[in-house]
This record gives structure tokens, sequence and C-alpha cells, in this order.
């Protein structure tokens, strides 16, 4: 019977370090690390994740804005806040919330915002910074997934990782954070065939493909440590994750819970990106 990773523990643990050096920086410098959150159309669970990072902010002493869009607005206009947000002093964070409406071209929009404001570390510049593994922003959820693993003394080097999903926002950064810990990682995805052959390979799995309660019992072995970074909700609207939660978890030595495990972390990284962001811009 697996332990239950603690995501809103550790997560408390990393916000009140993110307050108290928060309030260092503003006694020393008189710098207030600033946000910008940037949410267009009426996703309701980008609403939500919005609200949550806001709020997260506040309580850190970190200064916010929202900037509510309609879903119709242009890739031109959408580009214009963001030229205005990269010049703004106040501003040391953007954040684009994702998914973006179809007729606005993510890349294009994510290339806009200035890599040294670049708190998800999206922006190419950054990218490349992770892969050659001299990170400068590093993605908030594969960051916290890090943070979780080492807060529970899971050792990573030597291990066989495996991370089911390559979405540039958490399969690929997480592969290359786990194999710059020395794991050997395996990316696998919708057309990995057989999939359950190498799932069952996995010390360390990372389920992060967006599809509820995918990954079952038989599918992992004995002693896994089970990272689940899925939000799915069931049809009766109950949070669940890309794992099969209680068939796994008599199986696996660790495993995180949808809700309470990576969600969290992925707030406190943000506030730990937009801080050091802010810490940067004092000696530019
Ligand atoms: N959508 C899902 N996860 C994320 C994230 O970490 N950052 C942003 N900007 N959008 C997201």
């Amino acid at each position: 019977m697996a332990e239950i990773i603690d995501g809103k523990e550790v997560s408390q643990h990393i916000r009140k370090e993110v307050s108290e050096e928060v309030r260092k920086l503003k006694e020393e410098t008189g710098i207030v690390p600033g946000l910008a959150a940037v949410l267009v159309g009426n996703n309701p669970a980008s609403e939500i994740y919005v609200r949550n990072k806001r709020k997260a902010c506040g309580e850190a002493g970190i200064y916010s804005e929202e900037y509510k869009l309609p879903e119709e607005i242009t890739e031109s206009d959408l580009l214009s806040l963001i030229k205005k947000l990269n010049e703004d002093e106040k501003i040391h964070g953007i954040l684009v919330q994702l998914p973006l409406p179809k007729h606005i071209n993510e890349a294009k929009i994510l290339r806009a915002v200035s890599p040294s404001k670049d708190i998800d570390g999206f922006h190419p510049e950054n990218v490349g910074y992770l892969v050659e593994g001299n990170p400068r922003f590093i993605p908030c959820t594969p960051h916290g997934i890090i943070k979780l693993l080492d807060y529970y003394k899971i050792e990573i080097q030597g291990k066989e990782a495996v991370v089911v999903g390559r979405s540039n926002i958490v399969g690929k950064p997480v592969s290359l954070l786990l194999l710059h810990r020395h794991a050997t990682v395996t990316i696998c995805h919708s057309r990995t065939k057989p999939l359950e052959d190498v799932t069952r390979r996995a010390d360390i799995l990372v389920a992060a493909m967006g599809r509820a309660n995918f990954i079952t019992g038989d599918m992992v072995k004995e002693g896994v440590v089970v990272i689940d970074v899925g939000i799915n909700r069931n049809p009766d609207g109950k949070l669940t994750g890309d794992v099969d939660f209680e068939k796994v978890k008599e199986k696996a030595s660790y495993i995180t819970p949808v809700p309470g495990g990576v969600g969290p972390m992925t707030i406190a990284m943000l506030l730990w990106n937009t801080w050091s962001s802010a810490r940067g811009s004092k000696d530019s």
C-alpha cells in the first residue's frame, strides 16, 4: 500500500519560503514582484486556475493583474497587450493561460512574451536553456514534480523513469528534468505499442496524457512511484487523475492523489518563478 504524496503540504512549505523571500526583496530593494495573468475566453477550468494563481500571489505578497479577454479577440490585439506588459516595469512575470482559442497561433503568442518575463518557461529561448541543462525558468508543473520527489527523498539517479504524454507543458520538460537528474527516461504517448510493456518497467511513472483513469493496476510494477498530472472530470463532476488511484495505490510505494498532488505544486512554483524573475530584474 502506497504512501500518499501530499502536494498540499509540500506546496505550503514552498509558498512560505517564497513569501519570506518576497518580503526580504521588498525590504532590501523596494521591488514588489508582479504577475500579469492573461486569460482568453470562458474556459471554466482556466478561469479557476487563474483565480487560484492570483489568490496565491496575494498571499505571498506578489502583486498581480488579470487581463480577461473575449474569446473573439484578434491575434494582433493580444500581441499588443503582451508588448505593453513586456514594457511594464511593475510586471516581472507574464502568464498566458493555455489553451488559447483555435484562431490564435499559440506558438506566436508564446514567442512574443519577453523571455525574461516568461515565468512559465514556454518561450523557445527558455526551452533551449532547459534542454542545455542551464534553465532560466523551469516550467511550473515539471518543477513541482521534481520538488515532490525530493521532498519525499525519492531517488531519481539510475532509476527507470517513464513519462506518458509528450506535451510541451509537462511531458517533454519533465523528461528533461529527470534526465538531468540521471534517470533513464522513456517518453511514451498514444501510439506507443504496447504501452503497458513500457509502463511496467517504470520505477518512476509520470502520467500526463489527460485521459481519466487510464493507467490501471496491471500497467505498473510493485513498488513504483506514481506521479499523476491528470486533471479530468468524471461524468458525475468529480475530479480524477490519469491513474486508477484505488487500484494502483495497492502496488505503488508512493502515489500522488488528484486533487492535492501535483496541482498545488504548479501554483507554488509559479510564485517561485515570479519572485525569481523580480529578483533577477534588480541586476538589469
Ligand atoms: N495550462 C495548463 N497548464 C498550464 C501552465 O502551467 N501554464 C499556463 N500558462 N497554462 C497552462
